[in-house]
């Protein structure tokens, strides 16, 4: 038997230091995560700065506990991949000037990954034969893209949210609900108990057949509802008010990503990002996917929202084309995924 590719894949581009090991692209030997939630959950936000100074007290930890569950020792690591952008850049350098630093002691290559790529690779970490062309709809807490992937080397920006990301939205709504940070998933959990259909908030559609997206006008709608029921002295039901914005957030995802998917004959739907993980929009992408005769893939909850596995899954592909990235590699904020 040929022997596997093992990547150990490093990702620190926002609050989440995390390391892996990954086989062959698909086959997760080690999936760690030292989560800084609990840090930043008092300022309701990252703070960039204490970010990257949890990043470098945990980088080492991760991988030495990345590798011990995986059984591995540096000697069977054939690659390190890691994240450069886009992202928080003092985040990203800690967990990039490890991986250069360790590439280069174990003589191995540096693989690059475009963080948006890895959650993109998520799918394919679960569905390594997904069908190819697919429309991608990836939304995160910091992009909201519709991604046509035509094969492993080529993909396309369909479109782009044009002002707040489809979780950055639901974190600002949710805080003005008073849920503590991250509030995405505080918002889902709030909605279960409220009616979708109680308050109409506003669908941006823009321009007829727009693959664009636009969330601010909801957040403010949001706000200026619950601004209002303030003044006039009306009780407001915030669950109703959870429900009813994640209810025009999905009509809006899943309606662009329907288009996109048939207009562009795509032979299936992926979902990626950390909003992914909500079970409304993974439940009505499924049901419209299905009505269109579509196969709708989304990655199990724990590999949606920043990881390392998803980052050595993009890597390996990388890997298979060689390529590799010089060690002057530098962290890139605002990388562009073209
Ligand atoms: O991809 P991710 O982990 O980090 C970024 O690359 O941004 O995404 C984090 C975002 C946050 O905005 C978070 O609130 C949102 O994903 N999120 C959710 C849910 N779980 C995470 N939004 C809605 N419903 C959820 N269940
Ligand atoms: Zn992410």
């Amino acid at each position: 038997m040929a022997q596997e590719t093992n990547i150990l894949a490093i990702e620190s581009s926002c609050d989440e230091t995390a390391a892996a090991i990954v086989s062959d692209g698909t086959r997760i030997r080690a999936n760690i995560i030292a989560s800084q939630v609990a840090v930043h959950r008092r300022f309701g936000g990252v703070v960039p700065e204490i970010a990257s100074r949890h990043h470098m007290e945990n980088i080492v930890p991760v991988v030495t506990e990345a590798l011990a569950t995986a059984g591995l020792a540096f000697g069977d690591v054939d690659a390190v991949a890691v994240t450069y952008g886009p992202g928080l850049v003092g985040a990203l350098l800690v967990g990039l000037s490890y991986a250069k630093s360790l590439a280069y002691a174990l003589g191995k290559p540096l693989i690059g990954v475009h963080h948006l790529l890895g959650h993109i690779y998520a799918g394919f970490l679960a569905y390594p034969d997904l069908p190819l062309p697919a429309v991608c709809l990836v939304v995160s807490g910091g992009h909201t893209n519709l991604v046509y992937l035509e094969d492993h080397t080529t993909r396309r920006i369909l479109g782009s949210t044009r002002d707040d990301a489809a979780g950055e939205a639901f974190d600002k709504v949710a805080r003005v609900l008073g849920l503590p940070y991250p509030g995405g998933p505080e918002l889902e959990k709030l909605a279960r108990e409220g009616d979708p259909r109680a308050i109409p908030f506003p669908r941006a559609w823009l321009e007829e057949n727009s693959l664009d997206f636009s969330f601010s006008g909801l957040k403010s709608a949001v706000i200026n509802y619950l601004h209002h029921a303030r003044q006039v002295g009306q009780e407001v039901n915030r669950a109703d008010v959870a429900a009813s914005f994640q209810a025009a957030v999905v009509e809006v995802l899943v309606t662009k990503t329907l288009l996109a998917a048939t207009s562009y004959r795509a032979g299936s739907i992926l979902l990626a990002g950390g909003v992914a993980a909500n079970s409304v929009l993974r439940r009505e992408l499924r049901s419209a996917g299905e009505q269109a005769g579509l196969p709708v893939f989304f990655p199990p909850r724990e590999l949606c929202t920043d990881n390392a596995a998803m980052i050595g899954c993009a890597a390996y592909y990388q890997y298979l084309r060689r390529d590799f990235a010089p060690l002057s590699l530098n962290a890139i904020p605002d990388l562009p995924l073209n």
